[in-house]
């Protein structure tokens, strides 16, 4: 009977917005811990990466790429905000991996078994980092025209095996330099924490 008193009602509602506040707070938590598992797990993750990418051919090529590297682009993320820095992780590694499903591969001399892992982690990350950025914005105009120049060198050389193994080459740079930004975002987390 004391529920209809005016004071229980107003107990009800504020309780409920207790409940609300309390159920925004656990789902910002809950991304925000898988996304801390994400990049707890990053370097190892990269890691595995780096060693398939190593093992599913030969030595990586001494030849220099035609595109340029965009060295610029990894200065500028630097000094940009956690969420852009994600971004541009999530980003990349979503063109890095476009790059090895397109293109004629026939003369590709890689192990399968080991090139398909690759790709499984590669997608594995994309989908990991996907779950802590909350934006869908496309990737930086200059980051899809360097990957753009870097997929043509495959197709005006017909997919040559030359042009593959500096696909492969530029990826190794690439995850080298995520992974060095991705330490970053967690050493100034820890200074944040
Ligand atoms: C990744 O590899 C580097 C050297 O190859 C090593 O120093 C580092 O400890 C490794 N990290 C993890 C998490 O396995
Ligand atoms: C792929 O390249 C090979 C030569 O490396 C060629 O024989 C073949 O026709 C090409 N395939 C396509 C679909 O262009
Ligand atoms: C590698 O994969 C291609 C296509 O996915 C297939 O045609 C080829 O037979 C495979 N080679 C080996 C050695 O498994």
């Amino acid at each position: 009977m004391q529920l209809s008193s005016p004071t229980a009602s107003l107990h009800f509602t504020s309780n409920m917005h207790r409940c609300a506040a309390m159920l925004l707070l656990l789902c910002s938590t809950m991304t925000f811990a898988l996304c801390c598992d994400w990049l707890r797990h990053y370097a190892h993750l990269n890691n595995d990466t780096l060693s398939l990418l190593d093992h599913m051919g030969g030595p990586l090529t001494q030849q220099e790429s035609p595109v340029n590297f965009p060295y610029r682009l990894y200065e500028e993320m630097k000094k940009a905000k956690e969420e852009s820095q994600l971004l541009f992780i999530r980003n990349s590694i979503e063109l890095i991996s476009d790059l090895y499903h397109s293109g004629n591969q026939s003369s590709v001399t890689w192990n399968n078994e080991t090139t398909h892992n690759f790709l499984i982690t590669m997608d594995r990350q994309a989908e990991e980092l996907s779950l802590c950025v909350s934006t869908n914005r496309k990737p930086n105009s200059k980051l899809r025209r360097y990957y753009r120049r870097l997929k043509n060198t495959v197709y005006h050389s017909g997919g040559s095996t030359v042009s593959w193994e500096l696909i492969r080459k530029e990826t190794q740079r690439h995850l080298e330099l995520l992974q060095l930004l991705v330490a970053s975002i967690t050493a100034s987390r820890g200074h944040n924490a």
